[in-house]
């Protein structure tokens, strides 16, 4: 599969600090890729060189097979779209006026009511319909948030008559929402990758980078330290010492989706096995030899090992 973008030996330095060094990643259509990785890790940097915003101080970045920085702003446009994790606006705009931005120029081969729908989509989408005639600044985090979210949807869908190969930039986009406007919007990225845009995020919460990732990327200090299939870059407690904490990983029937317990800090959980003579059961299956890879296995008395159905106590 051709790439959307791909970059080599990135490396962004301000005076002696190499704030991005020696990257290397490739951006593929129809995946959702994942950043992770701790506060001032390089990650908001690196997702800025890729979207054209910083130019690199060395290293190459070609998209759509053309250097990056060689494309011109208004194609840009067209082909990418950038979520940032933190937008401020100059002007007091209604919601529907930042959902627009830009707007006509990026769908310039398209007519008004063809924009005025791929607006109307995205403001639904983003369950944004009832603030549309607000204020933006008058907006909650997670409310503006779903604003820009908006935007990046709008741009996009109106972009793509004009740039078939696209992709979608999104740093931090569910930091502010709550468990269900998180859920839908990673539910909406990865849909939207699937119709082969590429999509890079950045996420902090572990566990919804591993459920969404199609490639998980690991940075630390600048470089990136590990990517691939989020399983296996969970696996071996890469995550834990980079982040410097407690962190086991965990797999939870019926389909072992992988996640992670902030072991150390944990209440004790336990699980409850519907009509089991004893219900309450720790769960945790320790690996002795490799503690990292202890995992959720619901181990009930006499090591019957049962996989569902389960409900989750604390
Ligand atoms: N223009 C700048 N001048 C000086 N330092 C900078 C500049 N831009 C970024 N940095 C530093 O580079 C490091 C990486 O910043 P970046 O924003 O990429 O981190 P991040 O991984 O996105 O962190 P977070 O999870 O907190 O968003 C940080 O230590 C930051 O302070
Ligand atoms: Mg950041």
């Amino acid at each position: 599969m051709r790439p959307f973008l791909k970059a080599s030996a990135l490396r962004y330095s301000i005076r002696k600090a190499h704030i991005v060094d020696d990257a290397t990643i490739s951006l593929l259509p129809g995946r959702l890729a994942i950043i992770v990785g701790p506060n001032g890790a390089g990650k908001s940097t690196l997702l800025k060189l890729l979207s054209g915003e910083l130019r690199p101080t060395s290293g190459e970045i070609s998209c759509c097979s053309e250097p990056l920085h060689l494309t011109p702003a208004w194609r840009l446009a067209r082909r990418r779209a950038v979520m940032a994790q933190a937008t401020q606006l100059a002007f007091s705009f209604t919601v529907e006026e930042v959902v627009r931005i830009g707007l006509d120029t990026v769908g310039v081969a398209k007519k008004g009511e063809e924009l005025d729908a791929i607006v109307l989509r995205a403001i639904r989408r983003a369950d944004i319909l009832h603030l549309v005639h607000r204020k933006y600044d008058t907006l909650s985090g997670g409310e503006q948030q779903r604003t820009h979210f908006a935007r990046v949807v709008s741009q996009l869908e109106a972009g793509r008559a004009s740039e078939g190969r696209q992709a979608l930039f999104l740093d931090e986009p569910v930091a502010s929402l709550d468990i269900r406007y998180q859920l839908a919007l990673l539910d909406a990225a990865r849909e939207i990758a699937r119709t082969g845009v590429a999509v890079l995020a950045i996420l902090h919460d572990l566990n919804l980078a591993a459920a969404y990732a199609d490639e998980l990327i690991v940075m630390q200090s600048g470089k990136i330290v590990a990517a691939g299939d989020p399983a296996n870059v969970m696996a071996g407690g890469l995550i834990a010492d980079v982040f410097g904490v407690d962190l086991r990983l965990c797999a939870a029937p019926p389909r072992n989706a992988v996640f992670i317990l902030p072991h150390g800090h944990a209440r004790r959980v336990a699980w409850r096995q519907p009509n089991h003579p004893e219900p309450f059961q720790t769960l945790i299956r320790e690996d002795s030899a490799s503690p990292q890879r202890s995992e959720l296995c619901a181990i009930f008395p006499r090591n019957e090992r049962v996989s569902m159905p389960f409900s989750l106590w604390s």
